[in-house]
């Protein structure tokens, strides 16, 4: 019997590494909250909303995405928010969340950084329960703002480090390189926070190089650009540094307009540990589930491939070992049934 991919794909327990929850704000909740928190948006209807989103680079995406989370005010909307990604996780087969969070796009609004934090933390509670989803979050300091705004940002971490696991890098990528938050970096990891950064989206291999030397990290989100330099790919694959990849963000931002002629081929041929995630679903048109369908599609990827892809989001991710192991064996358990 021939081999039924997108079977393959919805049922194979997944794990997701690359997703800003502020990027799930789909159309239909933003015209809501914005009722319910009396925000003024610049559309009438959801159709305005969606037809707005079209855009010619990450910048353009960024200032939509920043004016989008004006309808996000209090503790219950963070949960709505975090809480519809996670049922729809659920029904993804999902098992596995490690969710970045931008307080900087709050508290420069005026919203405490507490009251974005509880609200995530208890739908994050909440789906553990209910569908046995685990998760990490993941702290991002905004790379277009200044060294000592991140470093107010990591003070309030340090007073919530049994919620927050690690911290990111995100935002304008183009003129802000990693080596700008070094010392912020040095210090978050002292604090014990595990260290990753956006790089090579939009800019060059150079950051990338950036990421690993002076921010130490221990995954590269995108990392598309590191394949024009072959020594960095030969280093990443002999330390072993993950790559969380973005099929239909890379599509829609215009780091790659073309699947058929996404990196992620090389990556793989590469023996790059590559993880296929979906960064800000409702702004890219699709969750996790489609972004494995559109990649798997585009590039004809066979079973071997999405096995390795599927494997590497466990392998990839900041569980325990022990839980690692758990998670990798019920993976295991799908494909030899399958
Ligand atoms: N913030 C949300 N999504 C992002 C992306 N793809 N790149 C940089 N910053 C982001
Ligand atoms: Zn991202």
């Amino acid at each position: 019997m021939s081999f039924d991919k997108v079977a393959f794909i919805r049922g194979m327990p997944k794990a997701e590494l690359h997703l800003h929850i502020e990027g799930t704000l789909e159309p239909e909740m933003m015209m809501d909250l914005a009722k319910r928190n009396q925000v003024q948006l610049p559309y009438e209807n959801v159709d305005e909303v969606r037809k707005a989103y079209q855009f010619g680079s990450l910048q353009d995406f960024l200032d939509l995405y920043y004016a989008g989370m004006s309808v996000l005010k209090t503790e219950r909307d963070f949960f709505d928010l975090t809480y519809a990604y996670l049922t729809r996780m659920h029904q993804e087969n999902t098992r596995h969340v490690e969710i970045f969070f931008d307080p900087q796009g709050h508290t420069e609004r005026g919203i405490a950084f507490d009251t974005v934090l509880d609200g995530i933390s208890a739908a994050l509670e909440k789906a553990q329960k209910e569908f046995g989803i685990t998760s990490r979050v993941i702290m991002c300091f905004l790379r277009h703002l200044s060294e000592d705004s991140a470093f107010e940002t990591l003070n309030h971490a340090c007073r919530c480090k049994s919620r927050i696991f690690g911290i990111g890098l995100d935002s304008s990528e183009k003129g802000n390189p990693p080596s700008k938050f070094s010392r912020v970096y040095r210090a978050a990891r002292e604090e014990g926070f595990a260290p990753v950064a956006h790089a090579g989206e939009e800019g060059p291999s150079s950051y990338v190089c950036e990421a690993l030397d002076d921010l130490k990290v221990l995954r590269i989100d995108h990392g598309n650009r590191a394949l024009e330099d072959p020594a960095l790919v030969k280093r990443i694959a002999q330390e072993k540094i993950p790559l969380t990849v973005c099929p239909l963000s890379n599509k829609r931002l215009q780091v790659c307009p073309d699947l058929t002629q996404h990196p992620l081929r090389k990556m793989l041929d590469a023996e790059l540990i590559v993880t296929i995630n979906s960064d800000d679903p409702s702004y890219f048109g699709g969750y996790l589930t489609d972004n494995f369908l559109a990649i798997a599609d585009a590039l004809a990827l066979d079973r071997k491939a999405l096995e390795t892809l599927g494997r590497n989001a466990f392998v990839a991710s900041f569980l325990s070992d022990r839980d690692k192991q758990k998670a990798l064996d019920e993976f295991n358990a799908f494909t030899s049934r399958f």
